[in-house]
């Protein structure tokens, strides 16, 4: 029995978000039921495109007061490109969550599922199973830099990347403690120090610094190139894999597709030290080509909600929850199943399905 209520924020936000949170919240709760957890649930109508109509703004002013006490946002998808332009309905909210709340890690699981069909040739289930560790917040995706003398031959741009060493070393130190967790110990940096030949090295230079601490991790780097080349041709080989801001962003997605349908797919954006909220939300967004349907794959926010319950260390219904969706995705058939994954089924049946599994306490 845990003793810890875990404060959770629900922001269903846009299109397929509105129909697939129900079904995470649903199997959270299943989850709690089965292992005795207290989860408590809070609703926001905020950082969605419907509040941005009636406020002209997609969040209040005091949404950080409002959110900081809580101890994760549980985030659907947000985005009506109809409604309101995509830049406006990003940056005016999930983008604000990830900043303001400093979510310094972006965490993607990279793990092939039973019953879906991998893009890559000749592999199955268990053959690829592993993190992608993202900094979140500096790298190469910073604002310093600017343009001169624009429209003329003398025309400069510059953009900097920037790394510091609390911004290095705290996603380091993440994912070696990940590293460490998991039985593989293995960890694999993205570098490209003989292209980018000053912050690349440096990157290079803390991670080895780092890895005296955990001496019991083993540790390799390859160039960002030849590592998007051996996701595709030996995705076994990786356990945790670490990269830069831009690098991260590159293979958090590409490792997933490795994986299969945007539709499970879910991420972390994380506050290891808990002073603000971690978010968890499906990868894909709100859909609105399929919005108003109930066809809409409920695994990715599913997933999303089983990783937010393994951030927390509950490590029993956390793996449940995952041994359910893989029971599910495998066994489900195609009466459950969405047409995203071939299937004839609806966010209905996916969902119950799982949420049926957890309940029947399945190992
Ligand atoms: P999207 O992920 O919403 O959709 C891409 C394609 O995948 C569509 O054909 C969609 O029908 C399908 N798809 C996505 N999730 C699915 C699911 N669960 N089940 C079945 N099919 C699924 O990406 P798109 O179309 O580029 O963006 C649509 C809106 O979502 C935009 O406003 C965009 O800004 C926003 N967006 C928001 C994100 C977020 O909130 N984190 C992430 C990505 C996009
Ligand atoms: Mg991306």
């Amino acid at each position: 029995m845990s003793t810890k209520t875990l404060k959770i924020a629900v922001i269903a936000g846009d299109g397929i978000g509105l129909e697939v949170m129900p079904w995470g919240i649903r199997c959270l709760q299943a989850a709690a039921k089965i292992y005795n957890l207290s989860l408590e649930f809070s609703e926001f109508d905020f950082a969605s495109c419907e509040y941005y109509k009636k406020h002209g703004k997609m969040l209040p002013d005091d949404w950080k007061e409002q959110l900081s006490g809580f101890d994760a946002l549980y985030f659907g998808a947000v985005g009506l490109p109809d409604v309101v332009p995509d830049h406006v309905s990003l940056w005016g909210s999930l983008l604000q969550f990830r900043r303001e709340f400093d979510q310094y890690i972006n965490l993607r699981p990279c793990r092939l599922m039973p019953g879906v069909r991998c893009p890559l040739a000749n592999r199955k289930p268990g053959d690829i199973d592993f993190w992608i560790v993202r900094e979140n917040t500096e790298g190469e995706y910073s604002s310093v830099g600017g343009k001169m003398f624009p429209g003329t031959d003398r025309e400069i741009v510059i953009q900097e990347t920037v790394m510091t060493r609390t911004g290095v070393d705290r996603v380091l130190k993440y994912a070696f403690e990940l590293a460490q967790s998991r039985p593989k110990k293995h960890l694999t940096s993205a570098t490209k120090s003989n292209g980018i030949a000053i912050t690349m090295p440096y990157w290079d230079e803390r991670v080895a610094e780092m890895s005296q601490s955990y001496k019991d991790v083993s540790v390799d780097k390859f160039h960002i190139d030849i590592l998007t080349a051996h996701f595709v041709q030996r995705p076994n080989h990786f356990d945790v894999v670490v990269g830069s801001n831009l690098f991260g962003d590159i293979l958090s997605d590409l490792g997933p597709a490795c994986t299969g349908t945007i539709g499970i797919a879910p991420s972390g954006n994380i506050n290891p030290t808990g002073k603000f909220p971690s978010l968890f939300e499906p990868v894909h967004g709100s859909a609105p080509d399929i919005m108003g349907k109930g066809i809409a794959n409920p695994v990715g926010m599913i997933w999303a909600g089983q990783m937010m319950l393994e951030h927390f260390g509950y490590k029993e219904a956390s793996a449940a929850m995952l041994k359910s969706i893989e029971n599910v995705l495998s066994k489900g058939g195609d009466a459950v199943i969405t047409g995203d994954m071939g299937g004839r089924g609806n966010t209905k049946t996916f969902g119950e399905a799982v949420e049926q599994d957890i309940l029947a306490g399945s190992k």
